[in-house]
This record gives C-alpha cells, sequence and structure tokens, in this order.
C-alpha cells in the first residue's frame, strides 16, 4: 500500500507544487477565502469527491465514501487563510494581492490537503468508513475551526488529523509531538480607575497608571512566586492606553494582553488568580478595577494512539531518520484544538526548512519560503496514516483496534 500511495504521489507532485503556487500567488485574509475555497471545491469535486461549500462562511468539505463496512469517519484538517503581511520572498509566484501573504504556510496546508484527498479517492474502495476533508477559513483569527464545528463539520466524526508546516526542521521530515503541542491562548483585558488631579499634587488624586504599573510587576512576580513552574504560565501585556497629558494624573488606564498555558486545570484557575491579583493591588491604593478574560483556543492535546500512527505511517515512509519526536510544545495557539473538543486527533509538524540556505525565516516573516518537497512527504504520511488507521493492507490488527479503543 505505501507504495502504491508513494508512486501515486510521484504522480500527482507537478500538478501539486502547480496548485500550491497558484494559492500562494492569491492569497486570502481570514474569513475572505473565496477564491481559495471556490479552487478546492474544483479540485475536489473533479477527483470525484462530495463537495459542501460555504461551510463557517468560507471553508469547505470534502466528503470520501468507502466501501462503507465500516462507520467510522476519520476528518482530515487543513486551514486555508493568509496574512496580512507584504510578502519579500525572492520567489517567482509571489502574492499577487497587495499587502496579502501566505506566510503562515496554510498554501501548503491547503495543498497537502488536496493532495491526500486526490490519492485517496483512487484508493477509495479500499477504505471501509469516510473520510472527511475539512478545509477551514481563518485560523489566523482562532475564529475558523469553530464556524466550521458550529456548522456541524465534526458531526459523527471520530477521529481527526491535522498539519502544520514547521521551518525550524528541514523539508522531507517529519515532527511528532506526544501530549500537548500548542497552548491555550486566552485574551486579557484589565481597566483600571483611578481619579484625575493635576500632576503636582498626586495625594490629591488616584494615579491609575502607577497602580497599573504595579498590576502588571505584580502580575509577572506572581507568576514566577505563585505559579507552578512546570506548568508555564506567560502573560503578555502588549497594549497600554491612559492619560491625556503630561501634567495631568490619569484616571483610567487600559491593559490589554495575551494569556498562555498549557495545563487546562492551570487554565481554569487564571481567571481568578488574576483577578486576585488585581483586586488587591488596586484595594490597596484606592483605584477601581474590571478585569475582562475571554477564554480564546484551547491547548491542542494531541491523542497517544493517533500520534503513534502518525509516527509509524511517517517512519515507515521516510525512514526514523526523518521522524523527530518534538521534546517541547509551543506557546502559541492553534484552533485545530476547537475540534479536539469534539473527537479525539493528532497534529504533526511538517518541515520545510530550506537546505541550502543560511537563513530559514520564521512563519510571518515576509520572506518566510519553503522547501516544496515537503507538499509530498505530507501528503503521503497523511494517506499512509489513513490506511493505518483503518489496517488497510496489512496483516496485524494491532493499530486499528487501538484506534477503536481510544474513541
Ligand atoms: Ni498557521
Amino acid at each position: 500500500m505505501l507504495s502504491r500511495i508513494k508512486d501515486l504521489a510521484t504522480e500527482l507532485a507537478p500538478r501539486l507544487i502547480e496548485i500550491r503556487r497558484h494559492i500562494h500567488s492569491h492569497p486570502e485574509l481570514s474569513g475572505e477565502e473565496y477564491q481559495t475555497a471556490a479552487f478546492v471545491a474544483g479540485v475536489l469535486s473533479s477527483n470525484g469527491i462530495h463537495v459542501e461549500e460555504n461551510v463557517g462562511k468560507t471553508g469547505v468539505i470534502g466528503e470520501l465514501e468507502g466501501n462503507g463496512s465500516n462507520g467510522r469517519i476519520l476528518a482530515i484538517r487543513t486551514d486555508m487563510d493568509a496574512l496580512p503581511i507584504q510578502e519579500r520572498a525572492a520567489v517567482d509566484f509571489i502574492s499577487r494581492n497587495q499587502g496579502i501573504m501566505h506566510a503562515c504556510g496554510h498554501d501548503v496546508h491547503t495543498t497537502v490537503g488536496l493532495g491526500t484527498a486526490m490519492i485517496l479517492s483512487k484508493l477509495s474502495q479500499e477504505i471501509p468508513g469516510k473520510l472527511r476533508f475539512i478545509f477551514q477559513p481563518a485560523e489566523e483569527i482562532a475564529q475558523g475551526a469553530s464556524w466550521m464545528v458550529a456548522d456541524g463539520a465534526m458531526d459523527n466524526v471520530d477521529h481527526i488529523l491535522g498539519v502544520h508546516v514547521f521551518p525550524s526542521i528541514p523539508g522531507g521530515s517529519v515532527g511528532i509531538r506526544y501530549g500537548a503541542l500548542t497552548a491555550a491562548a486566552d485574551d486579557l483585558e484589565i481597566i483600571i480607575t483611578g481619579e484625575s488631579g493635576h500632576g503636582a499634587r498626586p495625594h490629591k488624586a488616584i494615579d491609575a497608571i502607577w497602580i497599573a504599573a504595579q498590576v502588571i510587576t505584580m502580575l509577572q512576580q506572581a507568576i514566577s512566586r505563585t505559579q507552578n513552574p512546570l506548568r508555564p504560565v506567560v502573560l503578555s501585556i502588549g497594549q497600554i492606553n491612559g492619560g491625556r497629558a503630561p501634567n495631568v494624573i490619569a484616571d483610567s488606564v487600559r491593559l490589554l494582553g495575551t494569556v498562555r498555558s498549557l495545563h487546562p486545570e492551570t487554565r481554569a484557575e487564571l481567571p481568578n488568580w488574576i483577578e486576585n491579583i488585581v483586586k488587591n493591588v488596586c484595594d490597596t491604593f484606592g483605584g477601581k478595577y474590571q478585569v475582562n478574560y475571554r477564554q480564546g483556543v484551547p491547548s491542542v492535546q494531541n491523542d497517544f494512539t493517533l500520534t503513534q500512527i502518525l509516527q509509524s505511517a511517517a517512519e515507515e515512509a521516510w525512514g526514523s531518520s526523518c521522524v523527530q519526536i518534538l521534546p517541547e510544545p509551543s506557546l502559541g495557539g492553534e484552533d485545530f484544538s476547537m475540534y479536539l473538543e469534539k473527537a479525539p486527533g493528532s497534529m504533526f509538524r511538517l518541515g520545510v526548512g530550506l537546505k541550502d540556505t543560511e537563513v530559514n525565516y520564521p512563519l510571518h516573516h515576509p520572506k518566510f519560503e519553503v522547501d516544496e518537497s515537503a507538499i509530498i512527504t505530507g501528503v503521503v504520511t497523511f494517506a499512509y496514516a489513513v490506511c493505518k488507521y483503518w489496517n488497510i493492507g496489512e496483516t496485524t490488527a494491532n493499530l486499528s483496534s487501538m484506534a477503536v479503543a481510544s474513541n
């Protein structure tokens, strides 16, 4: 089965490069993926895959019926949106849309999703269940997955697989991570209210800027003294607004920040923990406060069995030297976790680092580039993982029965 998949992938490779370059040069912002979605729908339906458009606003779902003897549905999710960045990469398929760039590799993800669908559409008679290809919009604003889920993308799905490019490892390699892959990313707003007054007479006023400074300092110190150091919490205040003039004491300050954590239990305690610190500082100095804590996406927690399936698929396809078990999670956010609220799954990292360059620019950089050979690595890894999931073309029932057990 593996060699069949590899042959099909080799045959498809030129077309997939073409697809990726087309998507790369026509990037669209989150929630505006109209042309990308239409393109994806076209490729899917021309491969005999049942297509549903306008799911979760601009999302697309492709459903591939197997031979139906097993009712399970396995989903494969990729994302389609680009970023508000002016591309400066030295490629001849540079973005044609002013100020918009595929700087996070979602063009590669979409292509890998399509390539996997194209290959598996040729093997559908051997697939005992159903495959659902989810092409989601708006990952960059952490909302597309929620839109897709709200529109039923995860209805009846048993397990889900995902992928994200990773420039820190070379093209041709795959990063596997057990457990936490990304962090919960929550939004924080703190409003501190004091009393305005003359800058020369602080004792007749309540200085909201000074209290805000204490709040920030205290939050950072409290992380180091009251949070379990083995359960990371990152709190970054990225924006402060307050005050009207150099000699007028500010009566109000607004702080905006992001809060990252890996452990669900830690995350659950953070709103109260933050509010307590803000309250104590404000009470001490006579200020009033309001804390608005908005939960964003949860942490991506990779399911053990599905991760094992991805790892063994990648190792058999590419050799174990091409598979890295990633020792650390990222504190970035990824809305793949919204699907994991509905069914267990796993997301792998697809190495896209260029080998013949001194600098591999990071994700979201205007010069970000990928090693396009990674597309085939991704497609074969996904397609073969699907075979392993259903135990297609194998004699042992090991992985398949484990997959059922984790259900
Ligand atoms: Ni991304």
